[in-house]
């Protein structure tokens, strides 16, 4: 209710100029069309509330998109391309995150109906730990797409042998890069949306959407927060709950296939979900 007075406060600006405006005129006719989407798109946002609280929090909270990436940038200036270094002094968590991603993996792909196993893509992929252990196993060809070149440079030596069929490594970030149309089974995003403002990944999981072939899907794997959005001033990143992270899929348009709690994480760190969708 509290933005009931705005929203009258709006209506009441509009009616004003309603009978300014000469009825048969272009300038009203424009009016009437702006007036009808302005009331729709806001009442939507109404509804969609966290949404519209990120908003304020991308724009504000974070003091500016820009200082926003140039921070998380700075961080992993400072972070070594190594396993240890892709897990946030977590290594003692890899193999169980790798294990628990390698089975949900399996119950999406490589049956009728299912996604096939020719090419995925490795989100925020850094050295390529997801790529090495989940993605090289199941799928004859990969690519990997991240802002940092020393990880991409490293990844060639870290995925050994198997780096032959790593088709292209991607140096860009996640906001300004499109995979390409049509072509990918499964697109893997893990530990990389928190780096984005909402506006930012719900674009980037449109461009997704398109790079997908039939049957395809796209697995979000992230830290998730237990109430509303946790900004973490270290690396520049956010947490959202389980419901922002809805609420942006939705808009989307993608459609949630199923989703699930990390198990077997130390009770202290953050809970860890995995959503497919499609
Ligand atoms: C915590 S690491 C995770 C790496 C990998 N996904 C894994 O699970 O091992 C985060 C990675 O995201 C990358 N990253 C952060 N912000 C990014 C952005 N805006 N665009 C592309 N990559 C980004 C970092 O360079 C880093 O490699």
């Amino acid at each position: 209710m509290e933005f009931l007075g705005a929203h009258l406060a709006f209506r009441s600006r509009w009616y004003k100029m309603d009978n300014d405006l000469c009825k048969h005129s272009m300038s009203f006719i424009l009016h009437k069309a702006i007036h009808t989407d302005f009331f729709e798109s806001y009442l939507y946002l109404l509804e969609k509330y966290p949404l519209v609280k990120l908003y304020t929090l991308t724009s504000e909270v974070i003091d500016g998109e820009m200082q926003f990436y140039a921070r998380a940038k700075n961080f992993y200036q400072d972070v070594p391309a190594t396993e240890e270094g892709m897990m946030g002094n977590f290594l003692e968590l890899s193999d169980i995150d790798l294990e628990s991603s390698k089975e949900f993996l399996r119950r999406l792909v490589g049956g009728p109906g299912k996604a096939r196993t020719d090419f995925a893509l490795d989100c925020g992929s850094g050295i390529g730990r997801v790529s090495k252990n989940v993605l090289l196993p199941v799928f004859s060809n990969i690519e990997l797409v991240d802002m940092m070149e020393p990880f991409l440079e490293e990844a060639q030596s870290y995925l050994e042998e198997e780096a032959d069929r790593v088709e292209r490594l991607y140096c860009y970030r996640l906001q300004d890069f499109s995979p390409a149309i049509g072509k990918y089974d499964v697109i893997w995003i893990q530990w990389v949306a928190g780096y984005l403002t909402d506006k930012n990944l719900l674009e980037f999981l449109i461009r997704c959407k398109f790079g997908l072939r039939d049957n395809g899907i796209i697995v979000l794997k992230d830290n998730v927060a237990r109430e509303g959005c946790m900004l973490d001033i270290l690396d520049s990143s956010v947490t959202r709950d389980l419901h922002i992270l809805h609420s942006i899929i939705e808009k989307s348009g993608l459609r949630i296939l199923c989703e699930e709690k990390q198990e077997g994480f130390p009770e202290f760190c953050v809970p860890v979900w995995m959503i497919a969708m499609q």
